[in-house]
């Protein structure tokens, strides 16, 4: 449940000109956490901690479907005990109890991006963890890495792209284009698997079983890029990744385009959280060093003890 007196400040995010549904989720888990007093897990106890985990892990979904809702003028809906969290998310968006296969369908994509070693995201959080402060802060820095294109930013732009392609004799002029370009094609490639996505290939089954005409051509677009890829690029073992599928699943739940990062941030809450309190388990401040290579000092630099 959202915590108490949340609302009137959750309408004035929601409300604000541009609305931008992630920076929105992202001052709202800030307040959040500052308005439920999370504390530096120095000055609280493993059990404290491990409640703020399961309640902003819990909240995420509920304070972004209720930002959508008082975005376009409606109030939010709390969330239903009997239903399962994939469901729910659908239900407190749309407050409509959900199609069972579009939660279905939903709780696959959930499961699929709860966790992924040291992402960006992740690594940020345990960045901001390591130097003894709140979860808030932690989460609040997350989003903010995973708000940009190269990590957590894509599956809308993959959309956009299957959008601006049309039909799909038009891939191959349209991929060779943006390639010759220098642009990095949305849902491709990744800096781990340089081989196959295993979850592109596993939210490829769940697209082809809800998204209809979009994920067939989905599927035929994936063909074309792959091809395309390999040629401009060899050796380089380009693939889809979890982010190609994601759009389309997500439109076929009825998911906002605006909404699918968030909807990704709403799932990966959970691993920012538990790598956090891995972290704290072992804390040692993560503090890289770095080697200057710039000019000379215009003094000596005086020699430590
Ligand atoms: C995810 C990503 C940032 C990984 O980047 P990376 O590990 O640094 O990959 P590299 O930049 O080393 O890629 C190697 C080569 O493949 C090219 N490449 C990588 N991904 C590409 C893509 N999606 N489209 C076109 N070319 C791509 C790079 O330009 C580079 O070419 P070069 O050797 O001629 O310079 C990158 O693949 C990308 O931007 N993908 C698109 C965004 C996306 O889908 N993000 C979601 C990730 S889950």
């Amino acid at each position: 449940m959202l915590p108490d007196g949340l609302v009137p400040f959750l309408r004035t995010l929601a409300t604000t000109d541009p609305f931008d549904p992630l920076t929105a989720l992202r001052t709202a888990i800030s307040f959040t956490a500052e308005r439920s007093g999370f504390r530096s897990w120095l000055d609280i106890s493993p059990d404290q901690l491990y409640d703020n985990a399961m309640q902003l892990s819990a909240q995420t979904p509920v304070l972004l479907a209720a930002l959508y809702r008082l975005h376009y003028g409606h109030e939010p809906v709390a969330p239903d005990p009997e239903l399962s969290a994939a469901a729910n998310y659908l239900y407190m968006l749309s407050g409509q109890r959900p199609d069972q296969q579009h939660a279905w369908a939903l709780e696959r994509y959930l499961i699929s991006t709860i966790d992924h070693g040291f992402n960006s995201s992740t690594f940020t959080a345990r960045v901001i963890a390591s130097t003894g402060a709140d979860l808030g802060a932690a989460v609040t820095g997350a989003i903010g890495a995973l708000s940009g294109p190269l990590h957590g930013g894509a599956p809308s732009r993959v959309l956009d792209m299957l959008d601006d392609i049309g039909r799909p004799e038009l891939a191959e002029a349209w991929v060779r284009s943006a390639v010759g370009r220098g642009d990095k094609i949305m849902g491709f490639g990744h800096r781990v698997y340089k081989g196959k996505d295993p979850r592109s290939a596993l939210l490829r089954e769940v697209a082809t079983t809800v998204g209809g005409s979009t994920a067939e051509f989905a599927v035929a677009v994936e063909d074309v890029i792959v091809r395309v890829l390999a040629e401009a690029k060899p050796g380089r073992a380009l693939n889809a990744n979890v982010e190609f599928y994601a759009g389309v699943v997500m439109d076929a739940c009825g998911i906002p385009r605006e909404a699918f990062t968030p909807t990704f941030a709403s799932s990966r809450v959970i691993g920012w959280c538990t790598h956090v309190l891995e972290q704290v388990a072992g804390n040692r401040l993560i503090r890289p060093s770095a080697r200057y290579d710039g000019q000379a000092p215009p003094v000596p630099v005086p020699a430590g003890d």
